[in-house]
Parts: structure tokens; sequence; C-alpha cells
């Protein structure tokens, strides 16, 4: 399977930074073949094969930073490290607007401890409490729906010299990215089972702007491309949107 040899990744990533004053963004997540990446919101699911597995750890290896939303915290307790396969940590990043981060997270005991990006109102003594544990929190601007700005989350990411960041999900967070635009490349493994439960991504905004919607509204693939890898199907590529 032919991606972007490792070299070339981190020296786009570095063009991209520099370029947009931002990190590239690679949105990745495991789906069924009709579109669940769980079987509910809040209970995991392991969707993937061994083979997709090993490919996820080493898209960790290759970005600086790994970003996932409270929620998937609070439903799978990852440990979002790099185990399958040698190479290096990404630092993890967790969107999470009231700090319900819970201290008993496998986080903890990686040797990159968590940035947490939350909002000005999130409560202070809970943050004095994650500092002890060694988790450095971060408030940023905030969105009118009270969720953390990513525009801003990117900009700080930036500021850190984050060439990269890989968000795995889960739902809300990447119907977030896709509809701020934020999503410059994806990798989604496919698994042949129907699973019916809570899509990867949930409305976007396009779809409800225009009564009529037309296909060139919403984020297309360029240049995909696909591979079967074990039993599951794994597409990737870049995304644009037509009027960009
Ligand atoms: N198959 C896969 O690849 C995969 C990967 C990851 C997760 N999952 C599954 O996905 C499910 C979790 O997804 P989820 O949608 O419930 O939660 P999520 O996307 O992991 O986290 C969403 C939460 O993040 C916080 N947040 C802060 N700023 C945000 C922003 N700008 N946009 C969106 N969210 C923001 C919000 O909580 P606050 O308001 O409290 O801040 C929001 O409810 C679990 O069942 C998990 O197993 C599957």
């Amino acid at each position: 399977m032919r991606m972007l040899p490792i070299k070339r990744f981190l020296a786009k990533a570095t063009r991209h930074r520099k370029r947009y004053g931002r990190p590239l963004v690679t949105l990745a997540y495991a789906q069924s073949l009709d579109g669940s990446i769980a079987a509910r919101r809040g209970y995991p699911l392991t969707l993937s094969g061994r083979e997709s597995l090993r490919l996820w750890h080493t898209l960790r290896a290759a970005h600086d930073a790994i970003l996932v939303g409270i929620g998937t915290i609070l439903a799978d307790n990852p440990r979002l490290n790099v185990r399958l396969i040698r190479g290096k940590n990404p630092q993890p990043v967790i969107l999470d607007s009231n700090l319900r981060f819970p201290i008993g997270s496998k986080t903890l005991n990686n040797n990159k401890l968590p940035w947490i990006f939350t909002t000005e109102s999130a409560d202070r003594e809970r943050q004095r409490l994650l500092k002890t544990r060694g988790v450095t929190v971060i408030r940023v601007k905030t969105t009118s729906d009270c969720q953390v700005d990513l525009h801003e989350l990117l900009h700080q990411l930036a500021h850190r010299r984050v060439n990269s960041l890989l968000v795995e999900g889960g739902a809300r967070i990447i119907t977030s990215f896709l509809n701020e635009r934020l999503v410059d490349q994806f990798v989604i493994t496919i698994t042949p089972f129907i699973v019916g439960g809570l899509h990867g991504v949930e409305k976007l905004l396009c779809s409800h702007m225009i009564k009529k919607p037309a296909i060139n509204y919403f984020p297309k693939i360029k240049n995909y491309q696909h591979h079967r890898l074990g039993q599951d199907l794994v597409v990737w590529g870049s995304v644009t949107w037509e009027d960009s």
C-alpha cells in the first residue's frame, strides 16, 4: 500500500504550518460498511482488523499530535499512543469544554501527557487538580454553542510547533472539523459489517444551507485511493470544497 513516504509527509506538514499558520489535519477513523463508528454513542466497538490496527498506529507515529473529543475519552478510555509498531508517540490533544476529563484516563500513563483545550468558563479548581496530574489545560475562544473554537485551537497548536494533527474522532469532532472545512486529508477503514449505529459524520451544515443541495456543495475526496487490508478496505485522499 503506497502512501506518501514519511520524509515527504513531514516536509509537507512543515510547509503547511508555515504557509497556513495551522497544522496539516488528517481525519482518520474506522467505520462499518454503512458508515457507523460505534453501535451507539458512548459505547466502544472495535471495528478494525489486526492489519488496520497496525495502520492506525503507523499513522499515529507519523503525526505530531493526535486529537479526540471528550466523548471518545469517556467512552473508549484510549491510550492514544503507539504500541503495535516502533515509533514515537504523538502529543495527545483532547477537546473538553467543561473539564470532564477523568483522572483514571489511560492517557495519563503515556510519556507525553495530554493537552486539554477548554473554554474560559471551565472550572478553575478542576484545572488545578488536572495540573497536579501533569495535564496542560489551555483555554481558548468558544463558538456560539460554547464549544472549543477549532480555528483558535489549530492556531494554538501551530504556535506550539505542531505541524501535523491526526483527528481520530468521535462523531461530533469529525463533523465539526468538516463543517469548519479544516480537514486536509483523510484515511478511513471500512469493515464489512452493517452496524446501523452512530454515524461518523453527522449533519453537515451544507445540507441545510440550500433547499435542494447539489452534490458540489459537499466536501469532495480528491485523488482518492483504496487498498484491501485484511478484511478491511482502506480509502484515503485529500479533501476539497468546490467553492474553495
Ligand atoms: N470507530 C472509530 O474510529 C471511532 C473513533 C473515535 C470514537 N469513536 C466512537 O465515537 C463515540 C464518541 O463520539 P461522540 O460524538 O459522542 O464524542 P466526541 O466526538 O469524541 O467528543 C465530542 C465532545 O467534545 C467536546 N467538544 C469540545 N469542542 C468541540 C467542538 N468544537 N466540536 C465538537 N465537539 C467538541 C464536546 O463535549 P463538551 O461540550 O463537554 O466539551 C462534545 O460533546 C464513542 O462511541 C466512540 O466509541 C469511534
